[in-house]
């Protein structure tokens, strides 16, 4: 099949290759550009580890063709932490014990991250659980993600508040 030609942001870093046009946008993070914090953990759509954010919205990458993002802006979890050390969000799964084995981890904040942008930064568990019921964890019950994804969204509301004084 003839290769194709795209370019997009990638963490912020224009990225621009040539490839098949069947390519997962996922396998094109992984394997192109070798971003291995977007799992993969299921072939049917359902577990959310492959979750990224596509022009600041969450998008299970294994269920996109890399062509479809051409033009975009796309952010891993490579990109959330900051030039100061981790993303409040992910302070947050550090310090409520958000994860066990880490699996689902990139997902679970990608997915939070979209959740704060749409929902702003007061969450209580009810719409969390509802907004999480793309992102599979078989680890932790879900209760110390549910905690830490209201904690982190709590330190981003405060953090823009503060930068906003
Ligand atoms: Fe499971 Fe994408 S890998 S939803
Ligand atoms: Fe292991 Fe969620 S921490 S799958």
């Amino acid at each position: 099949m003839a290769k194709i030609s795209i370019s997009m942001a990638v963490n912020g870093k224009p990225v621009s290759t040539t490839l098949d046009p069947r390519t997962l946008l996922v396998q094109f993070l992984r394997e192109k550009l070798l971003l291995t914090g977007t799992h993969v953990g299921c072939d049917t759509s359902q577990c959310g580890a492959c979750v990224v954010l596509v022009d600041g919205a969450a998008v299970k990458s294994c269920t996109m063709l890399a062509v479809q993002a051409d033009g975009t802006s796309v952010t891993t979890i490579e990109g959330v932490a900051g030039p100061a050390g981790l993303h409040p969000m992910q302070e947050a799964f550090r310090e409520h014990h958000g994860l066990q084995c880490g699996f689902c981890t990139p997902g679970m904040i990608m997915s939070a991250l979209d959740m704060v942008a749409r929902l702003g930064p007061a969450l209580d568990a009810a719409t969390i659980r509802e907004n999480l019921e793309g992102n599979l964890c078989r680890c932790t019950g879900y209760h110390n993600i549910v905690k830490a994804i209201a904690a982190g969204a709590e330190a981003m509301g405060a953090g823009a508040k503060a930068a906003a004084e």
